[in-house]
């Protein structure tokens, strides 16, 4: 499909969902407010690809990223309560050490690139369309 939709709604606060578009993982995440406030907090100069939180989240509690590692395209951890979620409390990639924040940037290891936001829009309060 070149576009799905995905009610938001549906995912708790301080939980994540995994939905596939275009055969890849993308991670939705219902951010809490302390997730919100760290990926504020950090300055850009403290990123390898320095991008702000406002820049990759139209609504902040809502963050939407690819879930493939731009390192080797692993498909990093941290969507499961239960996950390991590296460093900065986003995800963690176990391929080659890759942590992500809050925001799905990348802070540690390998990975050049943060996760990727893809192209999408609100088209009523709760749901998006992703592509
Ligand atoms: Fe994620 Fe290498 S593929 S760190």
């Amino acid at each position: 499909l070149a576009s799905i939709e995905f009610d938001t709604s549906t995912v708790a606060e301080g939980m994540a969902v995994t939905v596939k578009w275009r055969g890849k993982p993308v991670f939705v995440r219902h951010r809490t407010q302390q997730e919100i406030d760290e990926a504020r907090a950090v300055p850009l100069a403290d990123l390898r690809d320095p991008q702000t939180d406002a820049e990759r989240a139209t609504k902040p509690e809502q963050l939407i990223v690819v879930g493939v590692c731009t390192h080797l395209g692993c498909v990093p951890l941290g969507q499961k309560p239960s996950d390991p979620k590296g460093e900065f409390g986003g995800w963690f990639c176990p391929c080659h050490g890759s942590h992500y924040d809050t925001s799905g940037r990348i802070r540690k290891g390998p990975a050049p690139r943060n996760l990727e936001v893809p192209e999408y829009q609100y088209i009523s309060d709760t749901v998006v369309r992703i592509g």
